[in-house]
């Protein structure tokens, strides 16, 4: 794993737009895997920058979002969908038929996992992945105790995930009990893998994922064994590495 520390959260999504940048000029025709949350935020905001200001361009491109709350409908800001939309997706010029996003208004969960699958083996799977970290070492919405051999499927999410991720919706109660997300396999099957981390709060699992044992309970732990994978983390975040 080759690891970047950066000063500064804000340092550390100029390093990470930089790695994306650059896959996408060498592989005009990527599939990128974006995860949403608050640490890529201000990535995506440097991505948007280059493509307006330096000619990056996502023409060519595909996107896969790497995860997404049942019943919440794209329209919605708190959905996965909105914020893609709203930070990268809707900002530069990818083609509208090469976003992939997970339909959480679907009637049957497993058929519209079995439909993304199928979409990302149909795009020759993921050039690069994008991932932040839960607190609880999840990765995508895959929790603690996760299989390692599972590919997109519905996920009940911990009380953990649930309160962290309470905030971004107008009434706490409303946050969603189940996601849809890329599993471990799939991850493990990107070729390329960037992980963006900030945070005093993520040092410890940050430290347990990449220097501890490989194990379930830690679902970041997985990545030890992918051999493509650029950690870019604030200081913060990589104190305790
Ligand atoms: C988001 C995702 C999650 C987040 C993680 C960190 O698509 O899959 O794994 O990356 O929960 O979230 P933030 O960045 O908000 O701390």
């Amino acid at each position: 794993m080759r690891s970047v520390v950066a000063s500064s959260h804000s340092e550390a999504c100029l390093w990470a737009a930089q790695l994306v940048g650059r896959a996408v000029r060498d592989k005009p025709a990527c599939a990128l895997g974006l995860a949403a949350g608050e640490t890529p935020r201000l990535m995506y905001a440097e991505l948007v920058r280059m493509h307006r200001e330096s000619g990056l361009s996502f023409a060519q491109a595909t996107a896969f979002a790497l995860d997404e709350y049942v019943g919440v409908a794209p329209a919605d800001p708190a959905s996965f969908s909105f914020f893609l939309h709203r930070n990268l997706l809707g900002q530069v010029d990818f083609a509208p038929h090469n976003i992939y996003l997970i339909d959480a208004l679907t009637r049957d969960v497993n058929a519209e996992c079995a439909r993304y699958e199928r979409q990302i083996a149909a795009c020759g799977g993921i050039d690069l992945l994008i991932l932040g970290l839960g607190q609880n070492g999840h990765i995508g919405f895959n929790e603690p105790g996760t299989s390692f051999v599972q590919g997109v499927h519905r996920v009940g999410l911990t009380q953990a995930t649930i309160a962290a991720n309470a905030r971004h919706f107008a009434d706490p109660s409303q946050v969603p009990r189940f996601a849809i997300s890329l599993g471990i396999r799939n991850i493990l099957e990107a070729k390329k893998i960037l992980l963006l981390v900030s945070g005093k709060n993520k040092s410890e699992v940050l430290r347990l994922a990449l220097c501890g044992s490989v194990d379930p309970r830690v679902p970041a732990s997985v990545l030890q064994t992918h051999p493509d994978v650029t950690l870019v983390a604030d200081h913060e975040a990589a104190s305790l590495l």
